[in-house]
C-alpha cells in the first residue's frame, strides 16, 4: 500500500504525517510506503521545519532526512490513498484530479476535521503531532481492521 500525505508547504504537517505513518507501518510490519508533498512549491528541496523535526524526535521518530517536494498530477496514479490536512489542501488537490477514481483517493487525514497549520505558532507543534498520530492510527484501523498501539 502506498500513502501520500499532503499539506500546503510540506515542511510542517505532512512531514510529521509521513514520519508517524511510516513509523507505525514499520512497527506493525505492514510494509506500507509513505511519502509527503505540498500543494505549494516555496520550500522544494528543503528539509522539514525544525519545530516539526523536534516534535517528531520527542516521540522517537526521525524525519530530518525528508526532502520537500510539490504535489504533482502523477501522484494520483502512484498512490493508493492521498491524505490532506485541511480543506484548502483538499480543494487544491481535487482541482488537479484527472478523473473520478483519482478524486476518490483524496480524503482529510482526520476524516471530518482539519489539522491546523502550526507554522505561525510554536506552541502548536506538539498538539498537531498528537492530532496527526491519532489520525494515522484511525487510518490503520480502517485500512487493516487492526488497532495501532
Ligand atoms: P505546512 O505549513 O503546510 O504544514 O507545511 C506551512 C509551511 C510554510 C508555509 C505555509 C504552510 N509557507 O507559506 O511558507
Amino acid at each position: 500500500m502506498k500513502l501520500l500525505m499532503v499539506c500546503l508547504g510540506n515542511i510542517c504537517r505532512s512531514p510529521l504525517a509521513e514520519g508517524v505513518m511510516q513509523h507505525l507501518s514499520d512497527e506493525q510490519g505492514l510494509g506500507w510506503k509513505i511519502d509527503s508533498a505540498g500543494t505549494g512549491g516555496w520550500h522544494v528541496g528543503e528539509g522539514p521545519d525544525r519545530r516539526s523535526t523536534r516534535a517528531a524526535r520527542n516521540h522517537g521518530i526521525d524525519i530530518s532526512k525528508q526532502v520537500c517536494r510539490q504535489f504533482r498530477k502523477s501522484d494520483f496514479k502512484d498512490f493508493d490513498h492521498i491524505f490532506v490536512m485541511d480543506k484548502y489542501n483538499l480543494s487544491d488537490v481535487l482541482a488537479m484530479a484527472p478523473d473520478e477514481v483519482s478524486a476518490e483517493k483524496v480524503k482529510l487525514l482526520l476524516g471530518n476535521r482539519e489539522v491546523p497549520d502550526p507554522y505561525y505558532d510554536d506552541s502548536q507543534f506538539e498538539p498537531v503531532f498528537e492530532l496527526i498520530e491519532g489520525g494515522c492510527k484511525d487510518i490503520i484501523k480502517e485500512l487493516t481492521g487492526k488497532r495501532a498501539k
